[in-house]
Parts: C-alpha cells; sequence; structure tokens
C-alpha cells in the first residue's frame, strides 16, 4: 500500500499515518519529523531549516525532495510500501515527487485527504503545545501553517481528484474512531492495488491526467 496523506495541521497526519504504517507494515516517512529530527542534532540541513519551522513557512522544496527521494528508494529496498505524511505541500512538489515515485515504480495507490475544522484544528495544536511543546504550536503560528495550507496545498487535491486516487475522511470525530475509518477504506482497496501493477496502475493515472 502506498499512501500519501495531505491535510491541515493538525488534523491528524502523524497520528493516523502511524496507525496506517503499522497495519500495512510499511515505512512513515513524514517529513515534518524528518526536518525537526535535522533541527535536533544541529545538522548543517538543521540550522538551514531551523527558522522556517519555527515561523511555519515551507522550507524549499529541493530540501525536502532530496529528504524524500532517499526515503523512497529506502522504502523500494524494504518492499512496496510507504506512508509520505506531509508532503506535496504545493503544485510544484505533487509534481517532483510524482516524478521521483514514477521513476521507482512507486507511485501512490492513494491520495488521503483528512478533513476538519479550523477551530478544531487549532484547539488540538494548542493543547499539544502544553505536552510537547513544539516550537511551531503557538497560536499565530498554527493560524500561519493554516493559511499556507488553504493558499498553497489545499489547491493541489483536484490534481489527485482527476487521477481518480483521492480518498477523503472525516478527521473531527475521536482519532480512534477516524483510524478505524480509514482503514476500512484502505482495505477494502486493497485487493485492487495488490493486483495492479504500479507500472499499469500509473499508466492509466497518466491517462487520466
Ligand atoms: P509537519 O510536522 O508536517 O506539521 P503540520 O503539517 O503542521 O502537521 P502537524 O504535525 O501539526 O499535525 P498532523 O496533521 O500531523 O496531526 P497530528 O497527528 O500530529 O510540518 C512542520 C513544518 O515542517 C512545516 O510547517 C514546514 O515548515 C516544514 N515542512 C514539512 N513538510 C514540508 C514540505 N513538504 N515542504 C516544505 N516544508 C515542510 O495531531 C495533532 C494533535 O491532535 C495531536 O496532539 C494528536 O494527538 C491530536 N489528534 C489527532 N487526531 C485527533 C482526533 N481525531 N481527535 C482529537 N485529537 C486528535
Amino acid at each position: 500500500m502506498r499512501v500519501l496523506m495531505i491535510a491541515p495541521p493538525g488534523a491528524g497526519k502523524g497520528t493516523q499515518g502511524a496507525l496506517i504504517a503499522a497495519h500495512f507494515k510499511v515505512p512513515h516517512i513524514a517529513t515534518g519529523d524528518l526536518l525537526r529530527a535535522h533541527v535536533a542534532r544541529h545538522t548543517h540541513l538543521g540550522q538551514a531549516v531551523k527558522q522556517y519551522l519555527e515561523r511555519g513557512e515551507l522550507v524549499p522544496d529541493e530540501i525536502v525532495l532530496d529528504m524524500v527521494r532517499l526515503a523512497v528508494i529506502a522504502a523500494k529496498d524494504a518492499g512496496q510500501g510507504y506512508v509520505l505524511d506531509g508532503i506535496p505541500r504545493n503544485m510544484a512538489q505533487a509534481r517532483a515527487t510524482y516524478t521521483i515515485v514514477h521513476e521507482l515504480g512507486m507511485t501512490a495507490n492513494v491520495a488521503l485527504h483528512l478533513i476538519a475544522e479550523d477551530q478544531e484544528l487549532v484547539r488540538r495544536l494548542v493543547a499539544r503545545a502544553s505536552l510537547e511543546g513544539r516550537a511551531d504550536d503557538t497560536e499565530s503560528v498554527i493560524r500561519r501553517r493554516l493559511t499556507l495550507y488553504k493558499e498553497v496545498t489545499h489547491p493541489i487535491l483536484a490534481w489527485y481528484a482527476e487521477r481518480g486516487i483521492l480518498l477523503s475522511v472525516d478527521a473531527m470525530p475521536p482519532a480512534e474512531q477516524v483510524g478505524q475509518e480509514i482503514l476500512g477504506a484502505l482495505e477494502a482497496m486493497r485487493p485492487l492495488v495488490d493486483g495492479v501493477p504500479d507500472r499499469l496502475s500509473s499508466l492509466s493515472a497518466q491517462r487520466r491526467s
């Protein structure tokens, strides 16, 4: 199973991405986690991206795309699946990600869109701030992340809808309930996904796009 997750901050990409990855035994590749790990380790890359993360701005495309290329190559070596959480975030990343996975014979089966109301997203992230102290979980930065999502990320959903791989799920209920809904929908697709070689599914996606 190969899943891309597209959702606003706080909708549950991390929570549900981990669940999907464990269920299908595939790597969970979360760009935010990878970037925060660099910041925590004070790597050169971490120093370059720290301020973007703190301000809730997108880090330059080439940085995340290089990270994702390496992670998908590792996922291919480990098996045939992945959960990509946090990328793509704009149309350029959507096209570049498609090129990367297509070249590796690893195109996504599903683009999973989680839907939740702004008020609930802010409530979740403010609550998380007191528990985890993430630098970007202040109310002003949360608002900036939400605005960016609406302006540059949400519009890419149409591209996945045209390719026929968009799955939208209501992420307002409790996390366990959302997880059951997602796994149920993905399990229903499993015979189709397992039965279609990547080359054929990507050809049909190309024909549709
Ligand atoms: P990233 O780490 O991806 O942050 P985000 O998109 O803002 O999302 P969050 O991690 O805040 O939320 P989530 O949707 O994962 O929800 P979660 O499951 O954690 O990115 C951080 C930064 O890195 C970006 O701002 C940017 O700077 C940079 N970056 C990353 N990718 C990039 C890219 N591709 N290009 C450029 N820059 C990039 O849940 C949140 C909270 O809600 C948790 O406490 C959880 O327990 C709770 N919760 C989850 N589901 C529910 C539920 N159903 N009901 C109640 N509570 C729930």
